[in-house]
């Protein structure tokens, strides 16, 4: 089983970092449009903020990775695509990661804006950059309407996937699955 990325496909590494880090994000989502609305009575109302900003940051630690392994890989050839599919494809996947590092950064400051640090999981803790009352809400509203676009685009990626998959035979889903054809 090869580690690195091929010609022919993504290797282990670039596979577990995709599927986990979807499955990640999607829950992530999930949580986050369910948290906001809790509460202060439930007995969520800490623990799933908690959860979040914790996920949320080792997300931002995986992130960081899986783009320097994206560049210290061969990219996998993507000419089985018609031009404009090529384009649409290298745009979403290269704008994914722009667009979740703002994700993530716009969380990391509504959420130390009271001037108190984030604790991952009690494990570590990321300090504030300093009191920022009105940062809160700027930052809060930015992180919702970036939050939304990347579903949104998620969900085009995935649909793009399947039709490829599906309607034109092709062969990227399989091999984001299971990896490069071995020889
Ligand atoms: C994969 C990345 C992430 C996704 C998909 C995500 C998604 C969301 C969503 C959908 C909301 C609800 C927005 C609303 O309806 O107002 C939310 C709220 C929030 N997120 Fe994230 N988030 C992510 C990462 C982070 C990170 C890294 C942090 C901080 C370290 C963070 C901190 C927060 C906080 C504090 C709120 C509550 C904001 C408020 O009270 O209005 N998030 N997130
Ligand atoms: C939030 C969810 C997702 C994100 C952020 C995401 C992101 C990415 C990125 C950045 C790439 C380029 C390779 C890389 O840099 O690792 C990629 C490739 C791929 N994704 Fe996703 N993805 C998500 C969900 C999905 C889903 C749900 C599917 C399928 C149903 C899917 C199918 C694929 C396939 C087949 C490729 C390989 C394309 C090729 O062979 O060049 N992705 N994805």
């Amino acid at each position: 089983m090869s580690m690195r990325d091929a010609v022919g496909g993504y290797g282990l590494v670039s596979r577990l970092f995709h599927w986990l880090m979807a499955f990640a994000i999607i829950a992530m989502f999930a949580v986050g449009i369910w948290m906001v609305d809790l509460d202060y009575y439930s007995p969520y109302y800490h623990s799933a903020p908690n959860l979040h900003k914790s996920v949320g940051i080792l997300l931002l630690i995986a992130l960081a990775l899986r783009f320097g392994w994206r560049l210290a890989n061969v990219t996998p050839d993507d000419d089985d695509l018609k031009p404009f599919e090529r384009t649409a494809s290298r745009i979403v996947h290269w704008g994914f990661y722009p667009l979740l590092l703002a994700l993530m950064v716009s969380g990391y400051l509504i959420s130390t804006a009271d001037g108190r640090p984030i604790e991952v999981f009690g494990w570590f803790s990321l300090p504030s950059p300093g009191e920022n009352k009105g940062l809160e809400d700027t930052a809060g509203a930015i992180h919702a309407y970036l939050a939304y676009a990347v579903i949104l685009i998620a969900v085009v990626h995935a649909a793009a996937a399947v039709k490829h998959h599906v309607v034109d035979r092709g062969r990227s889903l399989s091999r984001m699955w299971s990896g490069p054809p071995t020889a």
